[in-house]
C-alpha cells in the first residue's frame, strides 16, 4: 500500500515541535509494517541542503498563479524514507522558521504557501496522478494540509481517502473568505457546513469537514476535543464525524533518543543501572548552563515551545518556592516574548539555580533530558506531548498535567506499583507547586525514586505499536473505496 505523507516539517530536515518528530518518525516505521510511505514537503532551504536529491524533478507548472513549482525527488538523509520536495522559490525559498517572517508574525501569504502545498498533494491523489506512483491514502497532517480534502471535494473526481491528522486544534489555519477565490476553492464551500469559522476560513475545518478519516495524536486528547470544554469551537463537528474520529498515541524514534549511543550526552544513560549517567550528565549540565556544581540536589528540566499551552505562567509561579526548595531548574525554549523575558528575569534573579537557553537547540534538549530528575510538562491541552516520552526514556521523571496524551503516557506514582510521574489535575500553581513538592519527597527516597526511573526507562514508546494502528486505519479506509 502506497501511502503519501503531506507536511509542512519533518526531522531531520525542519522542525519547530512534535510534528516535526512525528512526521521523520513515523514514516519509516510504516516502512517497516512494509507500507510504501512517502513524504512530502516544502522545499524550504534548509530542507534542500539536508535531503539528498536524486536530481530527477517533476515539472508542475504554475498550479496556484504563484510560482513555476517543481517536485524534487530524494530520500530523508538518515532513515532514505522517499520523498518530494515541493520546489517554489517564491513560495518556500525563506530561511528559518517556516511559518514565520519574525517571532511572533506569520508570513502574511501563508495561505497560499500551504494551499500550493496541499493543490499538488491532491494532484498526486487526483485521477492522472503526476507521475508512475500514486498514492492508496494521502495522510494530511494539521491544519497547512487541511485543503488537501477540500481541493479532492472540489474537484469531485474518484481520488485516493483523506486521513487528516490533528497535532494541535489551537492552530486553525485562519484567513479571510477572500482566499477563497485566490487559491480556486469554489464558494459553495462558504459557510459554517463548509470551511467557514466565525467568519473566516479554517483550513484546519477543511480537513475535519472533507477528510475520509480524521486521527488525532492521542486517545484521551480524541475525547477531549469532541467536548465543549476542549473542542475550541469545532467539537460540534468532531463529534458530528462519528466514527471517522480516532486517537493513536504518538511513538518516539527509538534511534534518535537512544540514552545508551546518544552523542550528544556526557555518558551514556545504562536502563539497569541509571544513576552513574545521570549524575556524570548532572555535573556537565550544571557546568554547561552556569548552574551551581552540586549534583546532590534535584535538577528540573523544562524543554519547551514557550505559549500559552505549555503551562508557562504555572512554572513562572513556581519557581520562588523551588528555588527556597533548593532545586536547579534548566530551562531550554523560545516562543511568546513575554514568557522568553519573564523567565530571563527569574534566571536573572536566581543565578546558580535557574538557567535558561532562549532559542532552539537540539543537542541541548538531549542533554537536559538526559541530565535532569524531574522533567516539567504542566500543560493546559497537550494532544500527545513527546517530551514526556523522551524523559522518561532518559530516566528523568516527568511532572505532568492530566491531559490528552500526558493522561496517556504517564502513570501517577501514587496508589499504582506500574507509577512512572507525578500527575496532577488542576492547571493552576498550587497543583504545580503540590506535583514539585512531591517530586522533592520522592527524590529523598532514594531507593523508590530509583525504582520509579527504571520502571519509565522500561516502558516501551518506540512507533512499532501505534505504527500497526495506522496500517490498520489505512486499511480500513481503502477497503471501502469504491
Ligand atoms: P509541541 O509539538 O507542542 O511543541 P511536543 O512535546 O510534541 O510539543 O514536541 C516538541 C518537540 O520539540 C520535542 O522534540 C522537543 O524536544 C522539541 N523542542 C521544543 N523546544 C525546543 C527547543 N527550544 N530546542 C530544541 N528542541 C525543542
Ligand atoms: C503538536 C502537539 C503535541 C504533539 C505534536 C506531535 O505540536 O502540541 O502535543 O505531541 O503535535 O503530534
Amino acid at each position: 500500500m502506497n501511502v503519501l505523507f503531506v507536511t509542512s516539517e519533518a526531522f531531520p530536515l525542519v522542525k519547530t515541535g512534535g510534528l516535526g518528530d512525528v512526521a521523520g518518525a513515523l514514516p519509516v516505521a510504516l516502512r517497516a509494517q512494509g507500507i510504501d510511505a512517502r513524504l512530502l514537503l516544502p522545499a524550504y532551504p534548509d530542507a534542500m541542503a539536508k535531503a539528498r536529491l536524486s536530481g530527477r524533478s517533476v515539472a508542475l507548472g504554475n498550479p496556484l498563479g504563484v510560482g513555476e513549482a517543481r517536485l524534487l525527488e530524494g530520500e530523508m538523509p538518515d532513515s532514505g524514507c522517499p520523498l518530494w520536495l515541493l520546489d517554489c522559490p517564491p513560495m518556500f525559498e525563506r530561511s528559518g522558521n517556516p511559518y514565520m517572517i519574525y517571532p511572533g508574525y506569520d508570513w502574511p501569504d501563508n495561505f497560499r504557501r500551504f494551499a500550493l502545498l496541499s493543490k499538488v498533494a491532491a494532484m498526486m491523489g487526483g485521477t492522472g496522478g503526476l507521475m508512475q506512483w500514486r498514492p492508496d491514502v494521502l495522510h494530511c497532517h494539521d491544519w497547512q494540509t487541511g485543503f488537501v480534502p477540500a481541493y479532492l471535494k472540489a474537484w469531485g473526481a474518484r481520488h485516493p481517502p483523506v486521513l487528516f491528522t490533528i497535532h494541535n486544534l489551537h492552530y486553525m489555519g485562519l484567513f479571510g473568505t477572500e482566499i477563497l477565490d485566490l487559491i480556486g476553492l469554489p464558494h459553495w464551500m462558504r459557510g459554517i457546513d463548509g470551511v467557514e469559522h466565525h467568519g473566516l476560513v479554517s483550513a484546519l475545518k477543511a480537513g475535519l469537514q472533507y477528510a475520509q478519516a480524521i486521527s488525532t495524536v492521542s486517545p484521551t486528547y480524541a475525547d477531549e476535543i469532541r467536548s465543549p470544554e476542549g473542542g475550541m469551537g469545532l467539537d460540534g463537528l468532531l463529534r458530528l464525524r462519528g466514527d471517522a474520529v480516532s486517537g493513536i498515541l504518538n511513538g518516539i524514534d527509538a534511534g534518535i533518543w537512544d540514552p545508551v549511543h546518544d552523542p550528544c550526552l556526557a555518558a551514556p544513560i545504562d536502563a539497569a543501572n541509571p544513576d552513574p549517567g545521570k549524575t556524570a550528565n548532572k555535573i556537565a549540565l550544571q557546568r554547561r548552563m552556569g548552574l551551581d556544581p552540586d549534583p546532590s540536589r534535584p535538577v528540573f528540566g523544562l524543554v519547551s515551545r514557550m505559549v500559552e499551552q505549555k503551562g508557562i505562567d504555572l512554572i513562572l509561579s513556581a519557581i520562588p518556592r523551588m528555588v527556597q526548595g533548593g532545586v536547579f531548574l534548566a530551562i531550554l525554549g523560545s516562543g511568546d516574548r513575554h514568557f522568553e523575558y519573564e523567565l530571563n528575569r527569574a534566571a536573572a534573579a536566581h543565578p546558580g539555580h535557574v538557567a535558561i537557553h532562549v532559542g532552539y537547540d537540539e543537542a541541548l534538549s538531549h542533554m537536559i533530558q538526559a541530565a535532569s530528575d524531574f522533567l516539567l510538562v504542566p500543560s493546559r491541552f497537550e494532544p500527545c506531548g513527546l517530551t514526556q516520552l523522551y524523559a522518561l526514556r532518559y530516566g528523568s521523571i516527568p511532572v505532568v498535567r492530566r491531559t490528552g496524551g500526558l493522561a496517556d503516557s504517564v502513570v501517577h506514582i501514587d496508589h499504582d506499583p506500574e507509577g512512572t510521574g507525578i500527575v496532577f489535575d488542576h492547571p493552576f500553581s498550587d497543583a504545580l507547586e503540590w506535583a514539585i513538592g512531591r517530586a522533592l519527597a520522592l527524590y529523598d527516597d532514594k531507593p523508590a525514586l530509583e525504582a520509579v526511573r527504571k520502571r519509565g526507562m522500561a516502558r516501551d514508546f518506540s512507533w512499532n505499536r501505534s505504527a500497526k494502528e495506522y496500517v490498520r486505519l489505512y486499511e480500513r479506509l481503502t477497503a471501502f473505496q469504491p
